[in-house]
């Protein structure tokens, strides 16, 4: 039988889907594990399976409003439907070569069905949507922590693409950067672009910036200048590692993967930046003196990276945030031994929960009556600070301007 055009890059998209969805995968790990396919085609499977992933409830309420039979949720059928929907509401595809490349993806299988239920939506007509609705639990849970209006900053969110930003050593260069990019320059240092083909921007080679979303520049900038000794605990690959060396401090970056830590590694290459690497688990390693300032970006869900990464709703579990949460109080205690009398610890998480950043300084504070919260200086004027002294980004955030990643930072002093 002649193949039909394009159906490598569906087959491939239906690949990552279950990867993700039924081998808790992430879409970056999915995507990579695909080989044998043209650049273009490659990008086209991830981009179907990335927009099956951001629509995935309005996609099955569709499917189920077209057929009396209840596909299971990881059965083929229901796959190849999510992902043909998929391309018709996020990237235009026409309606025939949406049949003709779903339909051989079920090939022995409920292939009638799928036709049938194809069918069935395409003549209703399948609405455009912009405010997707995210999977269930995730907006019970950031309802009770952050109000409706978040959940529906969120569903916009999810739906566009997010812009692009560089942060840049240098503040006059990003200045310039962005006047001649048409790029705006919302915090010092900062450039946000509308492109987003990293590789093809002038200056990536040179080193003259590193891709970093704005909210994850804010807990660097939480460290005053100055020359200081600065351990960046969890520091691969290096964002606010890069941050502290152009700001000119002398930093200790840890991190506990090899592979993570050579990316950190050639990025400080690249950008010709210095920093002293160490590969060990910061649970066991031991530091040989006391710091000025530590900045701690801890692992956690990610959840705030929803809008780029949109499988981190359906990874973040409960039991996985109760987990992170667990880990983050002990990598807090750690990072606490290691700091001057005076000196700042800037804790900071890309997660929308709540059990992952106020509740975890909360207890903090509670079991090191020497630390007390400092509320920083020095941010970018639009960052809000709350009244404990913490900064909560949340989805809906300079949305005009494009948004920022859901994140949490704090920075704690030692007072004696
Ligand atoms: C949120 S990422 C860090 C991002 C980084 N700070 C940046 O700005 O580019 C969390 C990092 O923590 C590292 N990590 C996780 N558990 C660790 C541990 N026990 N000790 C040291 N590093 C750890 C991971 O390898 C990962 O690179």
């Amino acid at each position: 039988m002649p193949s039909v055009e394009g159906i490598g890059a569906r087959r491939a998209a239906l690949q990552i889907l279950d990867a993700v969805l039924r081998r808790d995968r992430t879409l970056d790990a999915a995507g990579s594990a695909i080989r044998n396919l043209s650049p273009p085609d490659h990008a086209l499977a991830v981009a179907i399976a990335g927009e099956a992933l951001r629509r995935l409830p309005d996609l099955d309420a569709l499917i189920d409003s077209a057929t009396r039979l209840r596909l299971p949720d990881d059965s083929k059928g229901r796959m190849v439907l999510r992902l043909a929907l998929a391309q018709k509401i996020g990237l235009g595809t026409p309606d025939h070569a949406l049949v003709a490349t779903a339909l051989p993806l079920v090939d022995g299988g409920p292939r009638r069905l799928v036709h049938g239920v194809l069918g069935t939506l395409l003549r209703r007509g399948v609405p455009a949507n912009d405010t997707p609705r995210l999977p269930i639990e995730v907006e019970e849970r950031w309802r009770t922590a952050w109000g409706q209006e978040t959940v529906e900053a969120a569903r916009r969110q999810i739906a566009r693409r997010p812009a692009l930003d560089l942060t840049f050593a240098d503040d006059a260069e990003a200045q310039a950067y962005a006047q001649a990019h048409e790029g705006a320059n919302l915090a010092a240092n900062h450039v946000r672009l509308r492109s987003s083909s990293v590789g093809d921007l002038a200056g990536f080679h040179e080193g003259r910036w590193w891709v970093q979303d704005l909210a994850a520049s804010l807990p660097a900038r939480m460290i005053e200048g100055g020359a200081r000794d600065v351990l960046d605990l969890c520091a691969a690959p290096g964002g606010k590692t890069m941050q502290l060396a152009a700001a000119g401090h002398r930093v200790t970056a840890v991190d506990a993967s090899e592979s993570r830590l050579a990316r950190l590694r050639e990025n400080l290459g690249r950008t010709h930046l210095d920093a002293t690497l160490v590969e060990a688990d910061a649970l066991r390693w031991e530091a040989a003196r006391e710091y000025d300032a530590i900045l701690l970006d801890a692992p956690c869900s990610a959840t705030g990276t929803f809008r780029r990464h949109p499988e981190v709703l359906y990874r973040a579990r409960p039991r996985v945030i109760a987990e992170a949460s667990e880990l983050q109080d002990r990598l807090l205690d750690r990072a606490a031994q290691w700091l001057k009398p005076g000196g700042a610890l800037v804790y900071s998480v890309c997660s929308l929960e709540p059990q992952e950043g106020e509740a975890v300084v909360r207890t903090f504070l509670n079991r090191h009556r020497q630390f007390q919260l400092d509320a920083p200086n020095g941010l970018p004027n639009f960052v809000p600070v709350s009244p404990e002294g913490w900064v909560r980004i949340l989805p809906g955030l300079l949305e005009t301007e494009g948004g920022l990643d859901g994140f949490f930072t704090a920075r704690l002093v030692r007072t004696g």
